[in-house]
């Protein structure tokens, strides 16, 4: 086993989280030698290890890992980069800048020889990638379905189980420390984006970049919505999905979802996360856990940590498929779309309704619409006074 000698940039919720996980664990031979932070404050962590110098750990020949768990992925982005051409591996836990340079950085990992690795990034706890990269490595894989953003999930659980307020329900998220610093990434269904980016790659060997992709968060979600889910015994869950179509091409979106009480996630509460995979011939498998807090994303990072002191790389083994599956948008799923200002409808172009429902402040229209039709608003709907579910 590699004797580990860790650089640690960053100090905030999954820092301190590693930092007390590492001293209990007893099996990985790693010691953090300095530890690189933005801000000169107090902090539980002896002062001789801290640095504010960013190249202090880059060019420090005793370190050979890089653990990055910093907010801005810019910055996290040189760092990784420099790292790994500078012969350390590297964990990251970066989903924003990972999605962003996920093909430049595997690349550099090829040229380098050193292994980045980031299953802390996607979904906390739950060892997703490097599960996808190992077990299901057929192309036999139909779907992945997930829960993939704590704080969003936390928030939801609150308004639906304890009849909450969204904003009592976001600050709780953030004095929790599940959610980002800046917890629109969180709400509006980017932080879940960020990851099912990272899942696609490792699951069908897709590099999507998330622009391409329909977004729909939580922030807009009004009691009438969450009414209307109850009437019906249906949860709103923020969900995120990747999936082959009937043609084998693969669609990705992110959107809150009407959950029924016999799929899988519908009891996936609090901060917590679940995955369903599905396949040709094994039907489904769930995976579940914590997916925001530090000591649970602290313990991800320890196991990418330990898979380093095994030499572990990810080899992107889909990426070398033969017949990899191209990727489209042009999939129509069903839609609940409530809008309170009757000339809004005009954006949306439904190929068919089911159900219309015109009340005195709020309305909604279930029926079809093709993701690519709402790609082309997607600049528009943020603005718009309305909220989109998946039936
Ligand atoms: N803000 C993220 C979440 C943290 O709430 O899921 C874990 O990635």
């Amino acid at each position: 086993m590699k004797k580990l000698n860790i650089g640690l940039y960053g100090f905030g919720v999954v820092g301190q989280g590693l930092y007390v996980v590492l001293q209990k664990s007893k099996t990985v031979d790693a010691k953090i030698l300095s530890v690189c932070v933005k801000h000169d404050k107090e902090r539980k962590i002896s002062r001789e290890l801290l640095t504010r110098d960013q190249n202090k750990i880059l060019n420090d020949p005793a370190i050979n890992v890089v653990v990055e768990l910093i907010d801005d992925a810019e910055e996290a982005y040189h760092i990784v980069k420099k790292a790994l051409l500078n012969g350390k591996d590297v964990v990251s836990g970066n989903k924003k800048m990972l999605a962003a340079h996920l093909e430049e950085l595997i690349q550099i990992q090829k040229e380098s020889g050193r292994s980045l690795l980031y299953d802390a990034s996607a979904c906390g706890s739950i060892p997703i990638i490097r599960n996808l990269e190992e077990y299901y490595d057929n192309d036999l894989l139909n779907s992945i379905t997930g829960i993939l953003n704590g704080s969003s999930n936390y928030i939801l659980t609150q308004i639906f189980k304890r009849n909450k307020d969204y904003s009592s329900a976001l600050k709780e998220a953030q004095e929790l420390g599940f959610a980002e610093s800046n917890p629109n990434l969180d709400i509006n269904g980017s932080d879940s984006l960020y990851k099912l980016v990272i899942i696609t790659t490792h699951a069908f060997g897709l590099l999507v970049s998330p622009d391409e992709i329909f977004r729909f968060g939580i922030d807009k979600i009004q009691n009438f919505d969450v009414q209307f889910a109850k009437e019906k015994g249906l949860k709103i869950k923020l969900v995120a999905k990747v999936m082959k179509t009937e043609t084998g091409e693969v669609s990705l979106f992110v959107a809150p979802s009407f959950v029924r009480k016999e799929e899988y996630i519908f009891n996936v509460e609090e901060e917590y996360n679940g995955v369903v995979i599905e396949g040709e011939f094994y039907e489904k498998q769930f995976m579940f856990g914590k997916g925001a807090g530090a000591f649970p994303t602290g313990s991800a990072v320890l196991s990418d940590i330990t898979a380093l002191s095994h030499n572990y790389k990810y080899e992107y083994k889909k990426q070398k498929y033969f017949k990899r599956p191209a990727f489209t948008n042009s999939v129509s799923l069903t839609f609940y779309l409530r809008y309170n200002r009757k000339d809004d409808l005009r954006y949306f172009d439904f190929e068919e309704v089911y159900e219309q429902y015109t009340g005195r402040g709020s309305n909604y229209v279930i029926g079809k619409i093709n993701l690519e039709k709402l790609i082309k608003i997607k600049d528009v709907l943020p603005g718009l006074p309305v909220f989109l579910g998946v039936m």
